[in-house]
């Protein structure tokens, strides 16, 4: 027996998101988002896939709950749909959408689970888009009276909120990648600065809300960046792909700064405005209680010549490295990279209380023996995932819980439903719910808090 035992009060938790589980797309005068129109778009999802309906957890979400229930969960991570609550991202509310969000956190509740609420994970409505999306003040501040609305309403009985998820995928990964119609790298970098703002101002607007006992934070997508070789030129190119994807998200919420060699970099490329005073102030002045961290792989980067360095794109690109373990994503598993990502932001950023808001595995779950899915490759990436999530607690980390991604399969946005994450199974044709072994599994560690490595 090689036993690993978490600190008493160790949040176990899963992870979803509104436009991957919910379904009911137009239902009680929901609006449209992006994903809606993305969705409805020929070509744009592979297999032409569409979250119209989902898990159709919007209908099933008592039945959800009681899955949670028998998981044992301590929190549910979930995430509210903005045009569920303001059809066009602003003026009037939708009493229909308050009402849905109600009845899911009053069930949460109820069933002792806590609900761990993002204000943005994604699904941005419409009609702010065709304003300027993220690079508009209008949408900002609009995101600011939204998030004002859901502190006032929710706020008495939700005390863990999440600003946004992943900035770095909804402003440089979507505006590179061309998700809103032409490549627009520079239109990216300035709606980071953007995305930033509103956060801070929604952290400000829930200290002055009614019901402020609770924590704020947010959950950015970070991860180890190393070197393919130990030659020089590889290794410039891990600070500066580490500044883009990581420093430049940690940076202004846990320092209230952007990273300088960074900055240098975009405004001679972008030629890019230098950014606000006020700005940073207010960046200053909101902290945050908590970090939340998404984690699924590493970076393995290499240059061959010194032009290399500047496209950061191409130095992304994953190549599959012999002898290295891959999931169906086509991330590389690698544990080891979780531990030296807590330890770093442990030390250069001073310690802060850190949650893991998601991590897991897609993988094939193409065998069911007795009604049970055999995700052996599942349950071992998170058992090796805990544990070094354990040993960076072990050395000093201040990691207070850990969400799965996901409670269920869902729609997983361009892959749409071809790639699986679930603990538990969701059969699309029928909506039924199947449980995984990982789920059997993690339905153990929650109960005694840790588990048998060698087992
Ligand atoms: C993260 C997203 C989440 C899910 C996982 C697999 O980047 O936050 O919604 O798609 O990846």
């Amino acid at each position: 027996m090689n036993k690993i035992i978490f600190p008493d009060g160790f949040i176990w938790g899963a992870a979803t998101a509104s436009y991957q589980i919910e379904g009911a797309w137009n239902e009680d005068g929901k609006g449209e988002s992006i994903w809606d129109i993305a969705s409805h778009t020929p070509g744009k999802i592979k297999n032409g896939d569409k979250g119209d309906i989902a898990c159709d957890h919007y209908h099933r979400y008592k039945e959800d709950v009681q899955l949670m229930k028998k998981l044992g969960l301590n929190a549910y991570r979930f995430s509210i749909s903005w045009p569920r609550i303001f059809p066009s991202g602003t003026g009037k509310v939708n009493q229909k959408g308050l009402l849905f969000y109600d009845k899911l956190i009053n069930e949460l509740l109820a069933n002792e689970i806590e609900p761990v609420v993002t204000l943005y994970h994604w699904d941005l409505p419409v009609s702010l888009q065709k304003i300027g999306g993220w690079e508009s003040l209008e949408v900002v501040e609009a995101y600011v009276d939204y998030a004002t609305c859901i502190f006032n309403h929710f706020g008495d009985r939700v005390k863990m909120w999440i600003t946004f998820n992943e900035p770095m995928v909804f402003t440089l990964g979507f505006y590179a990648e061309g998700f809103f119609g032409e490549r627009n790298v520079r239109g990216g970098i300035m709606a980071t600065q953007y995305v930033n703002v509103a956060h801070a101002k929604a952290v400000e607007a829930y200290r002055l809300s009614p019901y402020s006992d609770g924590k704020i934070g947010i959950t950015l997508d970070l991860s180890p960046v190393y070197p393919k070789t130990d030659s020089s030129l590889d290794k410039m190119a891990v600070t500066i792909v580490d500044g883009v994807t990581n420093r430049l998200f940690l940076d202004p919420v846990l320092k209230a700064s952007y990273p300088r060699d960074i900055l240098r970099i975009f405004k001679d490329i972008f030629n890019l405005p230098p950014i606000p005073k006020e700005d940073l102030q207010l960046l200053k002045n909101n902290p945050i209680d908590f970090l939340g961290i998404n984690n699924y792989f590493c970076e393995r980067v290499h240059a061959e010549k010194p032009g290399d360095l500047i496209d950061i794109e191409a130095l992304l690109k994953k190549e599959k490295i012999e002898g290295r373990e891959y999931s169906e994503m086509g991330w590389e598993v690698y544990p080891e990279g979780l531990y030296d990502l807590l330890m770093r932001v442990d030390k250069d950023y001073n310690h802060p209380i850190i949650y893991i808001t998601e991590n897991g595995m897609a993988c094939k779950d193409d065998k069911i023996i007795n009604g049970i899915v055999q995700d052996d490759d599942r349950l071992s990436y998170l058992k090796r995932y805990f544990a070094a999530a354990h040993q960076a607690i072990r050395d000093g980390v201040n990691l207070k819980g850990y969400f799965v991604w996901s409670l269920m399969d869902n729609f997983e946005w361009l892959e749409g439903y071809s790639k699986r994450f679930g603990l538990i199974r969701i059969d699309y044709k029928t909506q039924e719910r199947i449980w995984k072994k990982s789920a059997h599994w993690y339905r153990n560690v929650i109960a005694e808090n840790g588990f048998d490595i060698d087992s």
